[in-house]
């Protein structure tokens, strides 16, 4: 197995950090490996905000379902959706693009553009030796969040990423089997029995995982999350940026 791809199997999301922050050199770096993502027809449809001001830092970690390591972390980033700049250069060329940026399809392309480059700084970070957190409870405050970081229209925050040497680590969270999840030429109904045994395993992983033993398994997580209020105002919200409109 090379380095890279044993990185990449080693992730294990960080929510305890040592108190030290990122370089300015270690920002870049990370930034820039967030940009050699591949991104949809090369319109790098995203900005990333780093946050250094600890009060700006701590209303964020409020509004992001009050989670404190996120306030510890070495670095936090909003990673945002953003069509704003392409919006501005097609004035400049006097092309009209309005209608395709209002559509659900620019919104999901830029989400996918975020994620994309998003994930590049998470095997980076890790090759370094930091731990990271995505921080998708960012979409809980998306109003708060917006008006503190002064997006303009057609921008929005699709979630956050915390960044930092870590001071404690879970263990690693068991996949899905690969027979689970692959399919092969068509999609296959008939993978239940792999899923249940799966799950079956996730309560054994959750009874004896170091230091905090718990009675849960994948499925109680996930499903659990899932059965969470939905973020009603989320389309409300993306209508008034300009976003999602047809
Ligand atoms: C889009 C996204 C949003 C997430 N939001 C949060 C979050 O707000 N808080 C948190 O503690 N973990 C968050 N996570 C981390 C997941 O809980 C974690 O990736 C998952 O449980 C699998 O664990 P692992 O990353 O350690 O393998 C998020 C992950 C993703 C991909």
């Amino acid at each position: 197995m090379n380095q890279t791809i044993e990185t990449i199997l080693n992730h294990k999301s960080v929510r305890s950090f040592k108190n030290i922050r990122l370089t300015e050199s270690q920002i870049e770096q990370l930034v820039e490996a967030s940009q050699a993502a591949s991104t949809a027809s090369y319109q790098q449809n995203y900005s990333i905000i780093g946050i250094n001001d600890p009060i700006i830092k701590r209303k964020i970690a409020k509004c992001a379902g009050n989670q404190p390591f996120i306030e510890e972390s070495g670095h936090l980033f909003i990673f945002c959706a953003d069509l704003y700049r392409n919006k501005l250069m097609s004035e400049e060329l006097n092309i009209d693009i309005e209608k395709t940026i209002q559509g659900v399809d620019a919104t999901i392309v830029g989400a996918v553009d975020t994620s994309l480059a998003a994930q590049n700084m998470v095997i980076a970070a890790e090759s370094m030796d930091l731990g990271v957190c995505y921080i998708g409870g960012v979409r809980d405050g998306i109003i708060e969040i917006s008006e503190l970081l002064e997006l303009p229209n057609y921008v929005y925050p699709v979630f956050g990423l915390v960044v930092g040497y870590p001071s404690e680590e879970n263990d690693k969270k068991p996949r899905i089997p690969f027979e689970g999840i692959y399919h092969e030429n068509k999609y296959n109904l008939d993978k239940m029995h792999i899923i249940k045994q799966y799950n079956k395993d996730t309560n054994t992983y959750y009874s004896v995982r170091s230091g905090k033993s718990s009675d849960r398994s994948w499925a109680k997580t996930a499903i659990s999350s899932l059965n969470r209020l939905p973020r009603t105002f989320i389309k409300d919200f993306l209508n008034k940026r300009g976003l999602s409109k047809h």
